[in-house]
């Protein structure tokens, strides 16, 4: 269990290291620095929650004391789904993309604070036998995320 959560934090500090370089980046000026720090954070949200969705949550949801957990944390995915579509789309020239770009980065950051609360327990429930093989699906559906992502040129996020 150790090495799935040792990951798991460990993108959850990538994404909030990212999230910080566009904090930092408050001006309208600097909308080039913008465009690329977003996609760079696109690049390491992205496939994390796509791999979270489609191959850990199923694997926790047997306990129903977690079902709830795992419904509020698909709710907080949806908005960052869509939080990350609306930015995209909206211009980084725009006075107000800095806004919308601090209300993305406190639900991320709100979302990523209860999974590192909680994962260690609900972790819990995968069995050590599948423990490795729930890992390696993760790894892969992230990888796989992450070329459809590069090889899409009209992105819906
Ligand atoms: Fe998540
Ligand atoms: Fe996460």
């Amino acid at each position: 269990m150790e090495r799935l959560l040792n990951d798991l934090n460990e993108q959850h500090s990538r994404i909030r290291m990212q999230l910080a370089k566009l904090e930092a980046l408050p001006s309208a000026d600097d909308w080039e620095k913008r465009e690329l720090e977003f996609a760079k954070l696109k690049d390491v949200l992205l496939p994390h929650l796509s791999a979270e969705e489609k191959i850990l949550f199923p694997h926790l949801v047997s306990d129903p004391s977690d079902r709830w957990q795992i419904n509020y944390y698909l709710e907080q995915h949806a908005l960052i789904w869509k939080s990350s579509s609306e930015l995209s789309e909206r211009s980084k020239q725009a006075q107000n993309w800095g806004a919308g770009m601090r209300v993305m980065d406190t639900i991320i950051q709100n979302h990523l604070d209860s999974e590192q609360e909680q994962y260690p327990h609900m972790l819990t429930i995968i069995d050590e036998k599948n423990l490795e093989k729930v890992y390696q699906r993760f790894l892969q559906e992230e990888i796989r995320f992450r070329k459809e992502l590069q090889n899409r040129k009209t992105m819906p996020w």
